[in-house]
C-alpha cells in the first residue's frame, strides 16, 4: 500500500488565477492519489507514515507539453536562426544521429536523466522517425518513474533523406509495428501518433496516419501556426486546406473524439481557434522556443479567457532549457513585452496563471494531475530554498515566486509521480 502523508507549507491552484497556500499543513495520499490538503490532519489518517518536509515548499509537478528528446544534445545552438533555417542547420543533421544505436543511448541517456531531476514530471515527447532509438528512448523513461507520451516522429516529404520515411506505406507499416510493442512493454511511457508537422507529411501519409490514430485509440502530438514562414508554406502546399489546423483535421488528426496537443499557435486565426476550442485541442505554449526561433509570442491570456485548454511547454532544442520553471518565467517576461509592445488589449500573465499553466492546465492532458485536489495522482515537487539569500522572513507565496526564477535542480530535494518518490 502506496498511503502516506505529506507535511510543508503546501501551494498548488485554485483555479487559473488563484494560488492556494496551506502554510504547516498535510497532504493525505492513498494508493498514489490525494485525498485532500489539511491545515490540522483529520483523526482518521493519524495511523498513516509521515514524510516532514518542515519548512519546505511542496507544489504539484510540472507537465511539459511538448519537449523534443531528440534534439537534447544540441540545445543551446543555432538560436540566432529562424525556424525553418534552423531545421535545415541544426535539427535535420543531428536527428539523423538516431539510425546509431550507440548515439541514441548516450544521448537519450543525457536526456532522461536531466528531465528526471527537472520540474518536470509528465511530458509530451517528440523522438525521432527510427523505431529503434524510439523504443530505447520509452525503455529509459520507463525505468525513470516518469510519466509520458512518446512519438516516433512521421515525415516523408520535404527533409534531407536521412531523416525522411521513404514512402507513406513503410511510414506506417512501421509506426503500426512500433505502437504495438510499447504497447506491449511499457504501462508509464505510453505511444502518440507524431505526425511532425504538414509541410513533412504527405496527404498519403496522413491518410495512414488517421487510420491508425482509429485502429488503436492513440492520442496525436503536433506543430500548428508557430512561424510566418511555415504558414505560408502550408499555404502553398495545402491549398484546400481552409486554414492550418484544418490540413490535420481532414485525416482525424485534430481533436474530438482523441486527446491531442498542437504547440505553439502562435499565429492561430479566429476560424482555426474556433475548431481548437470545438475539439478539445491542448495549445502547447513555447515561449522561449518562440523567442529563440522569431516565430512571436502567442496570446495566451486570450486563450484562457476563451477557456481553451493551453499548458506550457519547454520545446527543447527551440527552447534552449528542459526547466519549467524557466518556462513559467518566459511565459510571464513575452506577455509583458507582448502586451506593451503588439496589443494593449491583451493582458500580461500573472504569476498565478502562468503557475496554473505549468501544473494544471497542462497536467490535465493526463487526467487528474496537476493539483492537490481529490482523487488527482499525486506528482509533487518538494523545494528547499536555504541556498538561495535573503535577509528577512518572506512568506509562503513569495518563496515560491523567488523559487521559479532563482531555483534549480538543486533546490528540488523530492519529487514524486503518481505517489511514486523518485527521490
Ligand atoms: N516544426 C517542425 N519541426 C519542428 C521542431 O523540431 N521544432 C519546432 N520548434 N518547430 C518545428
Ligand atoms: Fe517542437
Amino acid at each position: 500500500m502506496n498511503d502516506f502523508i505529506i507535511k510543508g507549507n503546501i501551494v498548488d491552484s485554485e483555479c487559473p488565477d488563484r494560488l492556494r497556500v496551506v502554510e504547516n499543513g498535510s497532504i493525505v495520499v492513498t494508493d498514489g492519489l490525494c485525498r485532500g490538503v489539511f491545515r490540522a490532519l483529520p483523526e482518521q489518517f493519524a495511523g498513516l507514515p509521515v514524510q516532514d518536509f518542515a519548512d519546505r515548499l511542496v507544489i504539484p509537478g510540472m507537465s511539459d507539453l511538448h519537449i523534443h528528446a531528440s534534439q537534447y544534445a544540441f540545445r543551446g545552438l543555432g538560436m540566432d536562426m529562424e525556424l525553418l533555417d534552423w531545421l535545415n542547420t541544426y535539427t535535420f543533421p543531428e536527428e539523423a544521429k538516431y539510425l546509431d544505436r550507440g548515439y541514441a543511448e548516450r544521448a537519450y541517456g543525457g536526456f532522461v536523466e536531466a528531465l528526471r531531476r527537472s520540474p518536470t514530471t509528465r511530458a509530451a515527447i517528440f523522438a525521432t522517425i527510427h523505431p529503434e532509438a524510439s523504443l530505447l528512448l520509452m525503455e529509459k523513461l520507463e525505468a525513470s518513474g516518469l510519466r509520458s507520451f512518446v512519438g516516433k516522429v512521421n515525415m516523408d516529404r520535404n527533409c534531407p533523406d536521412s531523416v525522411r520515411e521513404p514512402d507513406a506505406e513503410t511510414a506506417c507499416r512501421e509506426t503500426e509495428a512500433w505502437i504495438l510493442e510499447a504497447r506491449d512493454r511499457f504501462t508509464r511511457t505510453e505511444p502518440i501518433l507524431t505526425p511532425r508537422f504538414v509541410p513533412t507529411c504527405s496527404d498519403g501519409l496522413m491518410e495512414g496516419l488517421g487510420r491508425l490514430r482509429k485502429r488503436y485509440d492513440l492520442p496525436v502530438q503536433s506543430h500548428l501556426s508557430e512561424n510566418g514562414g511555415e504558414i505560408a508554406w502550408v499555404k502553398e502546399l495545402s491549398p484546400a486546406s481552409r486554414f492550418y489546423g484544418d490540413a490535420y483535421a481532414r485525416f482525424g488528426l485534430f481533436g474530438g473524439d482523441h486527446r491531442c496537443i498542437m504547440a505553439h499557435c502562435v499565429l492561430s486565426e479566429d476560424e482555426e481557434l474556433a475548431l481548437i476550442e470545438k475539439n478539445g485541442v491542448f495549445i502547447a505554449h513555447s515561449p522561449e522556443s518562440n523567442m529563440n526561433l522569431s516565430s512571436g509570442v502567442a496570446p495566451v491570456s486570450r486563450y484562457l479567457k476563451l477557456g481553451l485548454k493551453v499548458g506550457l511547454a519547454t520545446d527543447v532544442a527551440g527552447g534552449s532549457h528542459e526547466s519549467m520553471f524557466k518556462a513559467v518565467q518566459h511565459a510571464i517576461q513575452a506577455s509583458k513585452l507582448r502586451w506593451r509592445l503588439l496589443d494593449e488589449s491583451v493582458k500580461a500573465l500573472s504569476f498565478a496563471q502562468a503557475f496554473w499553466l505549468a501544473t494544471a492546465g497542462g497536467g490535465a492532458f493526463f487526467g487528474k494531475v496537476g493539483r492537490f485536489g481529490e482523487g488527482y495522482d499525486f506528482d509533487a515537487l518538494v523545494l528547499d530554498d536555504a541556498s538561495l539569500f535573503h535577509p528577512q522572513p518572506l512568506d509562503v507565496r513569495s518563496r515560491l515566486e523567488r523559487m521559479i526564477y532563482l531555483a534549480d535542480d538543486r533546490n528540488i530535494i523530492a519529487k514524486y509521480v503518481a505517489g511514486n518518490r523518485l527521490f
